[in-house]
């Protein structure tokens, strides 16, 4: 008789009611590798009322007491999909002490204790899977922890958040408003329930933490994420962007330096011949620096219901071949070194400042006198909007350091008559 490996499901909202149907649609092919059988045994739900609810939609045991599930000797994995930090965490503490592994999507709790809930796992022998937790239905980590185990990452790029990125394609492309687009992103479900975390680039910091884990093996902290969300894109700097050449995304990016790992979370420009510039609406793509392959790119919807579930599916059965093979207990990305943290003198990047100055002789002179007082040149520059009384000034630098950077926007600030009005990294050597 075929073995079967239960499961408990802790959540059965749009990516937990994708996890069954997975189940079921790939039943043969699951058995078929894993040699086993896969079934949901158990659900958790909030109260009665979803339990109500979903008893209407699914054919599995509902409760709304976690003990039922994580005593419940015969269940094997439990998949957490709850989300934020509480009760999750305890909820997955609690079952990697019970032996039981664990499938979660959550990137807010991988990114501020996962080495807590990692090491859980080891010393207790059972699996922690995460592979939903960033860029949803690409199977990133995976690859970055199997097929690139023996590829020497120097830089991970990527659009890990759909909501922005849906949001930035509506404003460019439709001329919505930032709230129009922000609305249609949540009733199109892939906003987060406090969208704060997807407009302040939250969400992608968590992502950038996960991501540095994997390509590096260090354990960065998000405050170690330099981070500015969309809030501050304005119309002008997203037309400004599209004459010279470029497109505005919220680009998430984790760089090996000489001296350690660099992270930052920011709109970006991103030249429109780049690869990232043509990632459109919710989809998400991951781009990879490696000394082997070189440059390659991961590309798929980064949120829904089947996306997300099947790449949960996808870590279930790797437990299921590990329980079959009795290898359980090793973690998901082995690959560990001590953490280091780039400085501000090594970490570079080209930068464009958007100034209003008045009209009257001399202005870019100032500018260039600035420039030029911290060692920098000037890619482009643009003037714009000259009326008599102000005009608006746009300057791209060549490749700067970050301490040239704050240095020379500290004295833009200073000048009297200018008016800083926006700075934006802009993707490319
Ligand atoms: N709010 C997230 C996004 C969902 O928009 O990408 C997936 O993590």
């Amino acid at each position: 008789m075929t073995k079967t490996i239960k499961i408990g499901l802790l959540g059965l909202g749009t990516v937990g009611g994708g996890v069954p149907k997975i189940l079921e649609a790939q039943a043969e092919k699951i058995k078929q590798s894993t040699g086993v059988e896969i079934v949901v045994a158990k659900g958790l739900v909030r109260d009665e009322a979803e339990k109500a609810l979903r008893k209407t939609q699914f054919e599995i045991e509902l409760t709304t007491n976690y003990d039922d599930i994580v005593e419940d000797e015969e269940i094997d994995i439990i998949i957490e999909l709850i989300g934020k930090l509480e009760p999750a965490r305890t909820f997955i503490s609690r079952a990697l002490k019970a032996g039981k592994h664990v499938v979660t999507a959550n990137k807010d709790l991988l990114a501020q204790h996962g080495l807590e809930l990692i090491e859980l796992a080891g010393k207790n022998k059972v699996d922690l899977y995460y592979e939903a937790s960033v860029a949803g239905g690409i199977p990133i980590l995976r690859t970055l922890a199997n097929s690139l185990a023996d590829d020497g990452i120097t830089k991970v790029q990527g659009i890990v958040n759909g909501t922005t990125n849906y949001m930035l394609t509506k404003m460019v492309e439709e001329g919505q408003s930032y709230e129009e687009a922000l609305a249609k992103a949540q009733e199109l479900g892939f906003a987060e329930s406090d969208p704060t975390n997807d407009v302040d680039g939250i969400d992608a910091a968590y992502k950038m933490v996960i991501l540095t884990q994997f390509a590096y093996g260090m354990n960065i902290q998000l405050e170690d994420v330099a981070r500015r969300g969309i809030r501050h894109v304005s119309i002008d700097d997203v037309k400004m962007g599209q004459k010279l050449g470029y497109v505005i995304k919220l680009v998430g990016e984790t760089s090996l330096l000489s001296d350690g790992v660099a992270a930052e979370v920011a709109p970006m420009l991103v030249p429109v011949q780049h690869p990232l510039a043509a990632i459109k609406n919710e989809m998400n793509a991951v781009f990879v620096e490696s000394m082997g392959i070189g440059e390659s790119m991961y590309y798929g919807p980064g949120a829904g219901s089947l996306p997300t579930a099947t790449s949960i599916v996808a870590d279930v059965v790797q437990i299921a071949k590990n329980i079959q093979s009795d290898t359980t207990g090793v973690p998901f990305n082995p690959y560990h070194l001590a953490t280091k943290l780039a400085k501000d003198t090594q970490i570079k990047g080209k930068y464009y400042f958007a100034i209003k100055t008045p009209d009257r002789k001399g202005q870019i002179l100032k500018l260039a006198e600035i420039f030029t007082k911290y060692d920098a040149s000037f890619e482009q520059v643009l003037q714009q909007k000259a009326n008599g009384e102000h005009a608006r000034v746009v300057a791209i630098s060549h490749t700067i350091t970050n301490a040239q950077f704050k240095a020379i926007k500290a004295e833009i600030e200073q000048v009297e008559g200018f008016k800083l009005i926006n700075t934006l990294r802009v993707l490319g050597k």
